[in-house]
């Protein structure tokens, strides 16, 4: 490895950012060409010099018997406190909606009027078409899929079950829990790529000209879980106008609505009124929460669609509840109080979580842009950093990772069935652990994903 000129690591000059020992970057702010091969580009003679040197920087890791984990995206303590008003309202007999009724009794399946119309504009749902149900909006997802394998939906021939086969478009990588719950409920998966826009819009049109029994897509539209990716409105309009089966849907899971890290805030997209325009009210779902909000399986979910999906979601949802929890609900209205509110509550999130996110940039730049090891995203909302290694290390690097004590999310979650073709995708979680132990953990990420690479380029 050559370093040119000196100083030979790291720049220390002025105002540079990389002045850690270990530095090594093509040029630093202070413009030194302080280095670098790219990992692809060393030769054996210099892979097995940085082989040695990664290998006694794991060892120490390992010796250092870490507990580290940042499997998944959960709010961390600081961020639920900011909702800790939640344990001591209502209060006393103050139980009551604004029309006077009691809230402590059976009824009104579509949940408490008021809380519906404060999350109606940000989801871009009008107020008689969007229910405030459960604390989880998985739950909701899971049910409608069920509902619709045990009674198909509205237009559908005959109940799912009863086809022979059904399948989910997934974009990937995407949310594990949406596979799980497709596959879980007996649904084929299909993976479909994502772009920074949405998902490729080309290969959907593709798959739909193929294959008669897609009936769905999972998608999340704003702050996209793993990439960060926002839809843009060209996307959402094709995915409206797709020639597909007419009990096709979109799960338009909307978990990131106001969950914004910059002021670069994205315009929320009317997805029913495309529907609409596009001639197919009834092909979208969309589906949200507050678990990300106030307290995380604690929250509120909400379900929004056409009004005749919202009656046939109502229909079947009789059966199961004769109504929401409402005292939740009225918590929630009491704690946001109004739009200004919600936006007040979720700047102090941003206050508490941005750096963090910030903190994952610094160390992926500094750690493995120089040795260009891995790419990843750069969100702009969201829980999620996507990270992709050299293909064939994932998985490697992971397990690495776990043996020094950092838990990561298992190598191919972010895929249906688990299985990344390409075992290049980690799904990062920064949110939950404090900043310092997130970078600690993040460090010893990198050790185990350069120490992956550099084996596998040295066994090819
Ligand atoms: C895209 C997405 N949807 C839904 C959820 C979970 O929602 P809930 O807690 O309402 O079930 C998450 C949580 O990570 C998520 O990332």
């Amino acid at each position: 490895m050559s370093f040119a000129p000196e100083p030979p690591i790291g720049c220390t000059a002025g105002s540079c950012r990389f002045d850690a020992g270990d530095v090594r970057v093509r040029e630093c702010r202070d413009g030194y060409d302080l280095v670098v091969t790219a990992l692809a580009e060393m030769s054996s003679a210099e892979l097995h010099e940085l082989h040695s040197q990664l290998t006694a920087e794991y060892d120490a890791l390992v010796a250092r018997g870490l507990s580290l984990d940042i499997t998944r995206g959960k709010p961390s303590p600081a961020q639920l406190d900011l909702s800790n008003e939640l344990l001591s309202l209502p209060g006393g007999e103050d139980f009551r909606d604004e029309s006077g009724t009691d809230l402590r009794n059976y009824g009104n399946p579509q949940g408490l009027p008021e809380l519906r119309a404060l999350f109606s504009d940000v989801l871009r749902v009008p107020v008689a078409q969007l229910l405030a149900l459960g604390s989880s909006s998985l739950t909701v997802m899971h049910d409608v899929v069920a509902h619709a394998m045990l009674h198909g939906l509205p237009e559908s021939e005959r109940p799912w079950s009863r086809e022979e086969t059904v399948t989910f478009l997934c974009p990937v990588p995407g949310y594990d829990r949406h596979f799980t719950i497709t596959e879980h409920l007996g649904i084929r998966m299909v993976p479909v790529a994502m772009t920074d826009a949405g998902p490729d819009i080309a290969e959907i049109e593709r798959l739909l000209a193929e294959d008669p029994t897609i009936r769905g897509i999972w998608c999340v539209p704003v702050h996209s879980n793993p990439t960060g990716a926002i839809y843009t409105e060209e996307v959402a309009r094709a995915l409206v106008s797709l020639r597909a089966a007419p009990d096709f849907r979109i799960f338009w899971d909307n978990a990131y609505a106001v969950h914004h890290l910059t002021d670069d805030v994205p315009e929320p997209i009317d997805i029913l009124s495309l529907a609409a325009e596009a001639g197919n009210p009834d092909r979208v779902f969309v589906f949200a929460s507050t678990s990300k909000v106030t307290f995380a399986g604690a929250g509120v979910a909400f379900f929004g669609s056409s009004p005749a999906n919202v009656s046939w979601y109502l229909s079947h949802a009789a059966a199961q509840s004769i109504g929401p929890d409402k005292i939740n609900q009225l918590r929630h209205v009491r704690l946001l109080k109004d739009a200004a509110g919600l936006e007040a509550h979720m700047r102090r999130h941003r206050d508490i979580v941005a750096p963090k996110f910030d903190a994952v940039q610094a160390v992926f730049q500094r750690r493995l842009a120089p040795y260009e090891a891995a790419t990843w995203t750069e969100p702009t909302g969201g829980y999620f950093v996507s990270l992709d290694v050299h293909p064939g290390c994932a998985a490697k690097a992971v397990a690495l990772a776990a043996q020094a004590g950092i838990a990561v999310t298992p190598a191919g979650s972010t895929y249906p069935y688990k299985k990344d073709p390409l075992d290049a995708n980690i799904r990062i979680a920064p949110t939950m652990p404090p900043r310092s132990e997130l970078v600690e953990a993040l460090e010893g990420l990198c050790t185990a994903i350069l120490l992956a690479e550099v084996e596998k380029l040295l066994a090819a």
